[in-house]
C-alpha cells in the first residue's frame, strides 16, 4: 500500500510518523512545497525505524507529484494553521487556493486514490478537494469526527479516571464551535455516561469539546498536531485494511439526516472503498436542531467558497 501525505508541517510529519511507526503503509511519501522540508522531515521519520523495529519506508519530496504516483490513500494537510484570536474559517481564503492546487496534483497521478481532508476550515476545504477532485464523493472525506471525539473521550476519562479505551462515542456536525457532542450515544464500557456522570459535569465537557482545537492554539500559539496526524492516520488504517470501522467522518450528505449537497460529520463505516455507508441516527428533535444549527454554519462557508470560484 503507498499513501500520500501533502504538507510536512507538524500534522503531516505527525501522521506519516504514525503511518510508518504502525506500519499501515509500506511506502509513505511525505511531500511538501518548501524546499527540502519534506525530505528532512521523512529521513528523520525512517532514522526511527531501526529503534521502533519497522520496516515501512517515509520518503520525502519537494513538490513532486510524480513521486506520489499510484497513491492508494491520499491525506491532504496543507495550508496555514491557525494562530491565536483566528476562527478556523478565517484560513479560507488562502487555504482554499493551496487545497486546489493541491487536490489537481494528486489526481493527476493518482486518479483513483481516496483523499482524506485535514486542512482547515475542514468542512470547507473537504468540498473544495472534492470540487477539483471531480470524483466520487465516497472518496474524499475530511478528518474532523475522529479528533473531535478523541478529544470528547479524552475529557470523560480524566474526569471519570477510567481508561480512554472504554468510552465509545458519536458527534456530529462541523468541525467548528457548532460541532454536536450526543451524550445519548456515549457510552462506557456500555454503560450509559448519563448513570456515570452529573449533567452539569458533562454539559461542560461538551463545551470543552467544542473549543478544545482553540485551547490548544491559545496555549501553544498555533493548532494542535498529534491527535490531529494520529486521527488522520487511523482514518488511513481504516481504509487501507478494510476494517469497516464506524467513525464521525466529514462526508457529502446527499438526503441523509435530511440534508443534502453539504460536507458534514456524520458516522460512517470506512473501508477500502472509502465511505462504505453513512449510517443515519435516529436522532431526537433537540438533537436534530442542533445539527441543523451546525449545517446552516458551514453552509454559509461553503458559499463563501462557491462565491470566491465564481469570481475567480
Ligand atoms: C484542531 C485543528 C487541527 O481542531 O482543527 O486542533
Amino acid at each position: 500500500m503507498k499513501v500520500t501525505v501533502v504538507g510536512a508541517g507538524n500534522v503531516g510529519a505527525t501522521c506519516a510518523d504514525v503511518l510508518a511507526s504502525r506500519e499501515i503503509a509500506n511506502e509513505i511519501i511525505l511531500l511538501d512545497i518548501k524546499e527540502g522540508f519534506a525530505e528532512g522531515k521523512a529521513l528523520d521519520i525512517w532514522q526511527t525505524a531501526p529503534i521502533n523495529l519497522y520496516d515501512s519506508r517515509t520518503i520525502g519530496s519537494t513538490n513532486d507529484y510524480a513521486m506520489t504516483k499510484d497513491s492508494d490513500v491520499v491525506v491532504i494537510t496543507s495550508g496555514l494553521p491557525r494562530k491565536p484570536g483566528m476562527s478556523r474559517d478565517d484560513l479560507i481564503a488562502t487555504n482554499a487556493g493551496i487545497v486546489k492546487t493541491v487536490t489537481e496534483n494528486v489526481i493527476k497521478y493518482s486518479p483513483n486514490a481516496i483523499i482524506v481532508v485535514v486542512s482547515n476550515p475542514l468542512d470547507v476545504m473537504t468540498y473544495c478537494a472534492y470540487l477539483n477532485a471531480k470524483t466520487d464523493s465516497k472518496k474524499v472525506f475530511g478528518m474532523a469526527g475522529v479528533l473531535d471525539t478523541a478529544r470528547y473521550r479524552a475529557f470523560l476519562a480524566t474526569e471519570l479516571n477510567v481508561s480512554p479505551k472504554d468510552i465509545q462515542a458519536v458527534l456530529m456536525g462541523g468541525h467548528g464551535d457548532t460541532m454536536v457532542p450526543l451524550p445519548r450515544y456515549t457510552t462506557v464500557a456500555g454503560i450509559p455516561v448519563t448513570e456515570l456522570i452529573s449533567e452539569e459535569k458533562l454539559n461542560e465537557i461538551i463545551e470543552r469539546t467544542k473549543f478544545g482545537g482553540g485551547e490548544i492554539v491559545k496555549l501553544l500559539g498555533t493548532s494542535a498536531w498529534y491527535a490531529p496526524g494520529a486521527a488522520a492516520a487511523q482514518m488511513v488504517e481504516a481504509i487501507v485494511r478494510d476494517q469497516k470501522r464506524i467513525f464521525p467522518v466529514c462526508a457529502w450528505l446527499t438526503g441523509e439526516y435530511g440534508l443534502k449537497d453539504i460536507y458534514l460529520g456524520v458516522p460512517v463505516v470506512l473501508g477500502k472503498n472509502g465511505i462504505e455507508r453513512i449510517i443515519e441516527l435516529d436522532l431526537n428533535d433537540a438533537e436534530k436542531a442542533l445539527l441543523s444549527e451546525s449545517a446552516e454554519a458551514v453552509k454559509s462557508v461553503m458559499d463563501v467558497l462557491d462565491n470566491m470560484n465564481a469570481t475567480a
